[in-house]
């Protein structure tokens, strides 16, 4: 029993740590802030850079050592190791000729954005397709998905997962298929997670149609989509520029054609062909072209939309 005659704050404030609790007006740190936080960076990996790299751990590292062989993006943020933004990760993959990964699924939506080579495909629940650079395909939750290159060209390509989110939810899953390969595949031309780069390419004249020449155009992939995960295909004539917006959704964008920079909270950062540009939470940003690009925007507004919390501001 306490004394009253005796009592004091520091006794009351020790008495809630040993039940491992905190006084509401006593906490060390903030529980709530007026707007966003910056907390990720916004950060730009080359695709040139990275290239090498592959080419040598194709050399050093079989496909027995590493099934995917594959570098994941981590963002530069103190204490991160994994996340290139905070609910996705992005990777470069390559893959050589008459290497097989084998099937696996697992509770994270992943999708794939090919850069170069030909000769590869996939497979996902047992419906197989070939992918071609720009390319984009979909490995929604839960499907079993193997790829391989029987083709006589390295293969590059680009790996985005919501693993980061899963992890901080902790409904992860894994299971390596158990006969290594799916027994019954369906060989098709086209199927409704391959987003094939023909098309991408006649949905971007069709809406540059619609709102004129000279303007920044986007279209969504879809119809078939990834629960947590949003895809939309942008592209921006050289000399121009994306208005500058923020919003509480977090994005990658993969360099699909042209150069440019991006203008994210006040930074400049220049990209080129099959580079990955990370613009965390409420970070304003633009991007310029300096020749006709195409961009792929990964991101998680789909999350955000769910919960009301998507907010999305003109600057
Ligand atoms: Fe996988």
């Amino acid at each position: 029993m306490t004394d009253t005659a005796t009592d004091s704050l520091e006794a009351l404030y020790k008495d809630f740590a040993d039940l491992n609790m905190e006084g509401g007006w006593h906490r060390k740190f903030p529980a709530l802030w007026p707007e966003p936080r910056r907390n990720f960076l916004p950060h730009v990996w080359h695709y040139a850079d990275v290239k090498p790299i592959l080419d040598r751990a194709g050399r050093l590292v079989d496909t027995t050592q590493a099934e995917r062989r594959n570098l994941t993006m981590f963002n530069p943020v103190e204490g991160n190791i994994y996340s290139t933004v905070r609910t996705i990760v992005a990777a470069y993959q390559m893959i050589r000729p008459g290497e097989v990964a084998r099937a696996h699924r697992h509770t994270p939506n992943a999708l794939r954005l090919i850069l170069e080579g030909e000769g590869t495909y996939t497979v996902v629940d047992g419906k197989q397709v070939e992918m071609r650079p720009g390319d984009v395909l979909l490995t929604p939750s839960w499907a079993w998905h193997s790829h391989a290159n029987s083709g006589d060209v390295d293969c590059y390509w680009m790996d985005f997962l919501d693993v980061p989110l899963v992890h901080l939810l902790e409904p992860m899953f894994y299971e390596p298929h158990p006969q290594g390969l799916e027994p019954e595949v369906e060989v098709l031309e086209t199927a409704p997670i391959a987003f094939a780069w023909k098309d991408t390419l006649a949905a971007l004249d069709a809406e540059q149609e619609r709102v004129g020449p000279g303007k920044p155009v986007s279209v969504e992939l879809g119809p078939e989509k990834l629960d947590s995960i949003g895809l939309e295909m942008i592209r921006i004539p050289a000399g121009g520029s994306t208005e500058m917006l923020r919003t509480t959704a977090n994005s990658i964008f993969a360099v699909v054609r042209g150069g440019g920079e991006s203008e994210i909270d006040g930074e400049t950062l220049p990209w080129a062909f099959g580079d990955t540009v990370a613009v965390p939470a409420w970070r304003p940003y633009r991007h310029r072209a300096t020749e006709e690009t195409v961009l792929l925007r990964v991101t998680d507004a789909p999350v955000f939309e769910k919960f009301g919390w998507l907010r999305t501001e003109t600057l």
